[in-house]
């Protein structure tokens, strides 16, 4: 049996083991997938620890995605965005990745929503904006990052300066989300807060698609008042799918039972 799992503080509700154990079943792969809450001052350990073990493959969520590099050799998409959610370990130094990049390319692509040579609009500029702008303007999107601390946007711009990334405040919202294909919010605003949404329902327009990476409430007010103005709306669960689906397919070189994984998640939300 293969096991694998997910390491974070807090882990107990996380809905990794459901999804994943939904994709085992669905491929009749012999293989568990466990929460663990590491030790924070014992990472490394922790990380060696799983490869003597034997454990197939590990996730990782807040507050570790930083921690585990040092015990990992990084993608250079996990390098460049400096965190790592999904580690396998194939005999040697295990290996980084970074799907949550994927999580926000594949949630669009399954909307049909473009990417390359699109305009697009990341709000947030902590652990999931970071994963958000460099996704997007790695796929060839011109890609403005907006953070309350504008501070916090500048230093994230300049890290992917050559990826072409601009920043600014909240308030350049309303100068970018005219011209803008996409917007993405990537800041914890509306996260169990059906009535808080990041951006100001008037400067959405119905030739937006729009990503939320809060997936409790599904309906996030963004989605809502995007879907008022006809705007395309992927909601958070999608990313969170498809982070997993990529997560997966490394570990196991099969391809993700989808539909079934998907269905274990929205059972749940
Ligand atoms: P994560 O790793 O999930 O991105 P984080 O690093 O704590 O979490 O970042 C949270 C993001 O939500 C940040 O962009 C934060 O803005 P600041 O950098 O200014 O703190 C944003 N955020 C949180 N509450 C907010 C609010 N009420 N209005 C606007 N942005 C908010």
């Amino acid at each position: 049996m293969d096991v694998y799992g997910l390491i974070g503080r807090p882990v107990e509700h996380s809905l990794s083991p459901p999804m994943h154990e939904a994709a085992y079943e669905a491929r009749s792969l012999d293989a568990r997938y466990v929460t663990l809450e590491p030790d924070p001052d014992r990472i490394e350990e922790a990380i060696d620890g799983a490869d003597a073990l034997g454990v197939a493959g590990l996730n990782v969520t807040v507050p570790f995605k930083q921690d585990v590099l040092p015990s990992v050799d990084p993608t250079p998409t996990a390098a460049a965005v400096g965190a790592v959610n999904t580690i396998s370990f194939d005999g040697g130094t295990p290996e980084g990745h970074n799907t949550d990049t994927e999580g926000v390319t594949r949630a669009l692509e399954h909307h049909d929503v473009a990417i390359e040579g699109q305009s697009a609009v990341v709000v947030g500029a902590g652990g999931a904006g970071r994963a958000a702008t460099y996704a997007l303007a790695d796929a060839g999107a011109e890609t403005f990052v907006a953070n309350r601390t504008v501070e916090r946007a500048a230093e994230l711009a300049e890290e992917f300066a050559d990826l072409g990334v601009e920043s600014g405040g909240l308030d350049a919202l309303a100068d970018w989300l005219p011209q803008a294909d996409l917007l993405v919010n990537a800041t914890s605003v509306g996260m169990d807060d059906p009535d808080s949404s990041p951006v100001p329902a008037e400067l959405l327009h119905g030739d937006l698609a729009v990503l939320d990476a809060v997936y409790s409430p599904l309906r996030t007010k963004l989605l809502r008042d995007a879907a008022d103005v006809g705007a395309t709306t992927v909601d958070g669960a999608w990313m969170l799918l498809y982070q997993g689906v990529a997560a997966f397919e490394r570990w196991t070189g099969v391809d993700a039972p989808v539909a079934a994984m998907d269905r274990a998640l929205r059972d749940r939300l």
